[in-house]
């Protein structure tokens, strides 16, 4: 039979080791590496289907029609497999998230993830895994992440061209499970993209070269401590690389502040469970979500303190997921 669909899903996953920064804006190169772990439960699922009497791509997201900018967006990174293969096939694709889409949820990693395995999938699998990162890196930096399961490192690479900025697996989801809870205590957009704020912060702040320069110690210490099981170092290493790059983002001119007033007292909450003695630490990426993550054991004791902070909107339980793959 003629296949004439295929439908993929991804994850979104969370920066514990932050890229902030891009050393090429048009290849959509990182400045920094970066260290995340992919989620399970939310999900982008993604469904490509060809449509011969199409002259550009379609996107619908969430059941319609998508605005004209990110229409512009899929039909750049499909062009990246027209140019590959030759093949000068257009597309309707037709994406859904299981999650608020644009809220600083991730939405773009799991989207563009899911999107890079369908497309690779419909042009005939003209990438392996390593060189979709690549590939889904150009739709979105943290995208490239969502490409694998569990803990991920996603490479700054120097080559001028980008070959060598991809992601890679450290450890598979089942080899040190984690439990996440993303507090959402905002479901508007978010004001400031990524894109435009990293510009923003790279031309603006004193700190910018500072923040450069320490991050392959970072990215060494949270190897170390992934190795080692060692969460106490992964608490540490991750708080400190998210309220560092925060620090940053305050520190352009004029300043970027993504919090807001439950922001800091979901941060105020965890180090209050840390002195009681319980394993758990927040990360907080261009928005004013919080995700609260712990070890399994204690997951059901945090969810319900977490359930006591006023103005939190909604709580996502998830756990580590796999990497993004074809469902049909
Ligand atoms: O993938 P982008 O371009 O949306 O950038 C993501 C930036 C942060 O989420 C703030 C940090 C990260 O490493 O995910």
């Amino acid at each position: 039979m003629h296949k004439n669909t295929w439908t993929a899903v991804a994850h979104p996953n969370i920066a514990l080791v932050k890229y902030w920064g891009k050393r090429d804006e048009r290849l959509n190169l990182p400045a920094v590496g970066s260290i995340s772990i992919t989620l399970d439960t939310l999900e982008s699922r993604t469904q490509l289907r060809p449509s011969p009497e199409l002259t550009t791509d379609q996107f619908m997201i969430n059941g319609v029609p998508a605005p004209e900018a990110q229409q512009q967006r899929i039909q750049r990174f499909l062009d990246l497999f027209r140019a590959h293969t030759g093949k000068s096939q257009f597309f309707t694709v037709t994406s859904t998230n299981n999650f608020p889409t644009g809220a600083g949820l991730a939405s773009s990693a799991s989207g563009f993830a899911a999107l890079a395995v369908a497309a690779n999938a419909a042009f005939g699998n003209p990438f392996n895994l390593r060189e979709l990162s690549v590939i889904a890196r150009q739709g979105s930096g943290s995208a490239a992440r969502s490409i694998f399961g569990g803990w991920v490192e996603m490479h700054r690479g120097n080559a001028p061209d980008g070959t060598d900025a991809f992601a890679e697996q450290l450890l598979p989801p089942e080899a040190w499970p984690l439990t996440v809870f993303v507090c959402v205590t905002s479901e508007l957009p978010k004001t400031i993209g990524s894109t435009e704020g990293m510009n923003h912060t790279a031309a603006t702040s004193p700190y910018y070269t500072a923040w450069i320069n320490q991050q392959p110690a970072d990215l060494a210490a949270m190897r170390r401590a992934i190795q080692q099981r060692d969460f106490e170092q992964v608490i540490d290493i991750s708080e400190f690389s998210c309220l560092k790059m925060h620090g940053l983002m305050l520190s352009a001119r004029p300043g970027l502040v993504y919090w807001n007033g439950v922001t800091v007292d979901i941060i105020h909450h965890v180090r209050a469970l840390r002195r009681k003695g319980i394993p758990v630490f927040f990360t907080i990426d261009a928005g004013p979500q919080v995700k609260v993550i712990c070890l399994p054991e204690v997951a059901d004791s945090v969810e319900d303190s977490l359930k006591e902070i006023p103005g939190i909107q909604n709580i996502y339980r998830t756990g580590l997921g796999e990497g993004a793959r074809l469902i049909d």
